[in-house]
């Protein structure tokens, strides 16, 4: 067998479109990381706990860990302020102009009314979007199955996303907010055109 390589299907097909996973998306990625350091995480403790010999008295050994834990707890908040606040320039919520191109989109127990259903690609456009009943959860796909951008599909809220398509295709719309019986049968889809204008 030969090692796997970026575009490689490890999993697809959940009938409604199909999704892939390759080598190389982040998710997968982070999933081998992930197991990787659990695994070695695992096998340390193994070793140490095989390995040790005589019982430490408890306060050598928190006196020790409390020393570390202050500088630890410092080193997380700045990344936790770091990361959250670099991702914060990064939403994708109304700043700026009015887009030129406005979407009204709205869900429903079950189905969405998207208008208009064409849209033109690179150029920033306006998704309004809210909902005749419950919360429902408006998601974008774009044509090779990633999530490009959501929004929360409220009754009586406006919410306004801001996305720009690169890509032109076929992008398909999920419901991320479980809303009754039939939520996973709330697919609906736009295309992105080069050039409409
Ligand atoms: Cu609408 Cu789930």
């Amino acid at each position: 067998m030969r090692p796997p390589r970026r575009g490689d299907r490890i999993a697809f097909d959940n009938r409604q479109g199909v999704v892939v996973l390759e080598f190389g998306q982040p998710q997968v990625t982070i999933a081998i990381v992930f197991g990787v350091l659990a695994l070695a995480i695992a096998v340390l403790a193994l070793v140490i706990a095989t390995h040790a010999k005589e019982d430490i008295p408890y306060e050598d050994v928190s006196r020790k860990g409390y020393r570390f834990r202050r500088p630890w707890l410092a080193f997380l908040t700045a990344l936790l302020v770091l990361t959250v606040g670099t991702s914060f320039l990064l939403l994708p919520y109304a700043s700026g102009g009015r887009p030129a191109t406005v979407v009204k989109v709205s869900g429903g127990q079950f189905y969405w009314t998207i208008d208009p259903a064409v849209l033109p690609a690179h150029e920033k456009i306006a998704f309004d979007v809210t909902s005749v009943d419950v919360n429902h959860g408006f998601g974008v796909y774009d044509p090779d199955g990633r999530l490009i951008g959501s929004v929360q599909a409220m009754p009586g809220y406006v919410n306004d996303l801001r996305l720009t398509f690169d890509k032109v295709g076929e992008y398909r719309i999920r419901c991320f907010e479980y809303c009754g019986l039939s939520h996973h049968n709330m697919i609906a889809s736009f295309r992105v055109e080069e050039g409409r204008e």
